[in-house]
């Protein structure tokens, strides 16, 4: 078993340090924020992660895994340092390296023998050759690092099964020593091992997302062709799905992808072609599409309504995705304002992203209009004139087209997420707009 240390504790690196304790690697879990640690120590997860905490408590009590703001001690004898820590974007579309920089200036300047660092966070192609010769550079000891590409597949909401029962493993090394000793840190999780040079280990992260990105870009906007002909989008998608080659997963055409994900790595490639002197323009199309997306339903809704001034609009659901808290890029995020400017008194139900989500939006006076949020989504229905649907949790889905008819006071829906029938809401007597189908 290694002993691995691993440099930040976001989603990448906590779920990757937990699923290595979970297989059996003696881990360290460092971070630069000491009351998170403290939090963790005490098994509460930082982020909202399905299985997270459970796994953290049984590893943490088992000895397999401590967390520490001492990175001299985590990385002084460690057999690989995983860096996960953000490569958030920047204005121009680019990836902000710096905190990548700092770990491995960190790693440089305190490993006492042979390594193997390991970047997981997602960066521009040829980063990690350059990471190499950084830490090199700064080097104190005379021990020998190598840098690998290990990029992350997880989704939010499922990231410890997707990490526990990944379908490939993606390594990316320039010697057979990097290669052996990752193929031999992953192979207790018995999953396909995909072994490139670093460079393509970088883009296959990329062309990854970026591939699915599309695949949601193309379906909105075939969607909303549909609406114009008169097809629907729904059973376009199923009828395309039995097509092995093109697949059942990431049809499903909505407000748009959000996330910290897709629309930041769909702008590092681009970013990324341009220096190159090459214009991506399908992943620009991908981006144009999704731009357009997010405030669909409310442009529909200016269209319909005479003003929202003065109306109680119920909001449902708040994240970019339900199964997590996280707000990144949400719909959300865009239209509230709209709602607001307008005047609108918004009542707003997420089961758990209402309070990160208040923190941008306070409840109360929001320049011209109100945000409430409830905890029951009855209260958000309650007298609404109209409701929006931004995330299709459990317990959006389980609201049934006769509640809204009996809630409201008009009942006026704009389902972002296509989760009802539209001849179900017609039945029940209730006024449906989704996406790419017909009202
Ligand atoms: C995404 C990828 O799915 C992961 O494989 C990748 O590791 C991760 O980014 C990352 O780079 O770290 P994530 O952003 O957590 O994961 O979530 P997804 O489930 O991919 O959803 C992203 C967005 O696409 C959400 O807003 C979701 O609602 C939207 N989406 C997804 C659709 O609009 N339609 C679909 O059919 C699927």
């Amino acid at each position: 078993m290694y002993k691995i240390a691993v440099a930040g504790t976001g989603y990448v690196g906590l779920v990757a340090g937990v699923c290595f304790a979970e297989i059996g690697h003696q881990v360290t879990c460092v971070d630069l924020d000491e009351r998170k640690l403290e939090l963790m120590k005490s098994g509460v997860s930082p982020i909202y992660e399905a299985d997270l905490e459970e796994l953290m408590q049984k590893n943490y009590s088992a000895g397999r895994i401590d967390y520490t703001t001492d990175y001299k001690s985590a990385y002084k004898n460690a057999d690989a340092i995983f860096i996960g820590v953000g490569t958030p974007e920047q204005h121009d579309g680019s990836a902000n390296l710096s905190y990548i920089a700092t770990v491995a200036r960190q790693i440089a300047e305190t490993v006492e023998k042979d390594c193997l660092v390991v970047v997981k966070s997602t960066v521009p192609v040829g980063t990690n050759d350059k990471v190499e010769q950084f830490i090199q550079d700064f080097l104190l000891h005379d021990v020998k690092i190598e840098v690998a590409s290990n990029p992350e597949f997880l989704a939010q909401g499922s990231a410890v099964h997707d990490t526990l029962h990944a379908e490939r493993v993606v390594i990316g090394t320039e010697s057979e020593w990097a290669e052996e000793q990752l193929t031999k840190i992953y192979e207790p999780f018995h999953i396909p091992i995909v072994s490139v040079n670093r460079r393509s280990a970088e883009m296959i992260k990329y062309a990854s997302n970026d591939f699915l990105a599309l695949k949601i870009s193309y379906m909105n906007d075939i969607a909303n062709l549909c609406e114009l002909v008169g097809a629907d989008i729904q059973d376009v998608a199923r009828g395309m799905s039995f097509d092995q080659r093109i697949g059942s997963k990431f049809l499903n055409a909505g407000i748009g992808y959000g996330g910290s994900c897709f629309p930041k790595d769909t702008k590092a490639l681009e970013y990324i072609a341009k220096q190159n002197h090459y214009e991506l323009k399908t992943v620009k199309a991908a981006i144009d599409v999704n731009k357009e997306q997010k405030t669909l339903l409310y442009k529909k809704a200016c269209r319909r309504l005479i003003t929202f001034n003065g109306l109680k609009v119920a909001v449902l659901g708040l994240t970019f995705k339900p199964g997590t808290d996280d707000l990144r890029e949400a719909a959300s995020l865009e239209n509230v304002p709209l709602l607001i400017e307008q005047g609108a008194n918004i009542y707003a139900y997420d089961p758990v992203g209402a309070k990160n989500f208040a923190k941008i939006h306070p409840e109360g006076e929001n320049g011209n209009g109100t945000i409430t949020y409830v905890s029951d989504i009855e209260q958000a229905l309650a007298g609404a004139n109209v409701c929006f649907i931004f995330t299709e949790w459990g317990e959006v889905k389980a609201v049934t087209p006769e509640l809204y008819k009996r809630l409201m006071r008009t009942p006026l829906v704009y389902d972002g997420r296509n989760i009802y029938g539209v001849e179900d809401m017609q039945v029940a007597g209730v006024e449906y707009h989704s996406v790419g189908r017909r009202p």
